[in-house]
């Protein structure tokens, strides 16, 4: 695993955007071999997702032969409510960018079956090749996509009923209202994640630093699902330094060291 530790939340997206969009220029898609890229929700990429979208602007990136399959969903929630990760990915990424409508999947928490809904999704990734890059983030409690503590490391997408504590690190999108956050969700599983090519959690803030101390210095476990990212071959850990707040000196300063030519964002040219 990768740590590449910058300054604050700034750097850090910026660096995560370069290294994203710097993958996708180096793979030329066409239509016929697109880039297929995972993608999260939450406060953590929201930054990565801004510079993305200045780097568009820019001339930089395009999007065109992209494909893009996100994470998790709510159940129950209308796709237009403003906490629905539809409408989440639609603000902050889709409607900025020159991404096709079609090539952007989504897991449907309204679907009749949710089990077939799960099963599409999974086919779906298969058909398009598998996922290139996912982008994560984590929970408090070092939970990705929604794979709370406990669930299997080799998970694939499901339903999942969410702790009271996700619930409650939810409640601040939701009007700080704990009765008005969905209490189960569809996800990828740890090991949809894990079978992507490369995976890059970005992770920020005091509030991630036990789960990233827990995830980076201890071993795989399933208490912290974050933690198989250990048995990943190309996992990067994209932080601030408010994040490593409970590393170890050695850790950090290790970090540090061994990435201390690669901390600059990655020009794209
Ligand atoms: C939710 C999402 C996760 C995300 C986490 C952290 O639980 N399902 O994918 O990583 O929130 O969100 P934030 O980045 O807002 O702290």
């Amino acid at each position: 695993m990768r740590m590449i530790i910058q300054s604050d939340y700034d750097a850090m997206s910026t660096w995560a955007a370069h290294y994203i969009a710097h993958k996708i220029t180096k793979y030329n898609p066409t239509p016929d071999n697109p880039f297929v890229l995972g993608l999260p929700t939450g406060s953590s990429p929201i930054g990565t997702y801004k510079m993305l979208v200045e780097l568009h602007k820019q001339g930089k990136i395009s999007f065109e032969n992209v494909i893009t399959f996100n994470m998790d969903e709510y159940i129950g929630i209308p796709e237009d409510h403003p906490e629905s990760y539809h409408y989440f990915m639609y603000h902050h990424f889709f409607d900025h960018i020159d991404i096709k409508k079609e090539s952007i999947n989504i897991l449907d928490g309204n679907a009749k079956d949710l089990d077939a809904e799960c099963k599409r999704f999974e086919e779906k990734i298969n058909s398009v090749g598998g996922i290139d890059l996912f982008l994560g983030g984590i929970g408090p409690d070092g939970h990705i996509a929604f794979n709370e503590p406990g669930s299997s490391l080799t998970s694939r997408t499901r339903v999942k009923t969410l702790t009271f504590d996700t619930i409650q690190a939810n409640a601040r999108f939701f009007d700080d209202d704990i009765d008005q956050v969905p209490h189960t969700a569809l996800t990828v599983g740890v090991g949809t994640v894990m079978d992507a090519r490369e995976v890059v959690i970005v992770v920020s803030g005091y509030s991630k630093a036990h789960a990233l101390q827990k995830g980076v210095e201890e071993g795989v476990n399933h208490m912290y699902t974050i933690s198989m990212l250990q048995l990943h071959p190309k996992g990067i850990v994209v932080c601030d330094e408010d994040a490593c707040m409970e590393l170890k000196v050695a850790t950090f300063r290790y970090f540090k060291d061994v990435e201390r030519y690669n901390l600059e964002p990655i020009e794209i040219k």
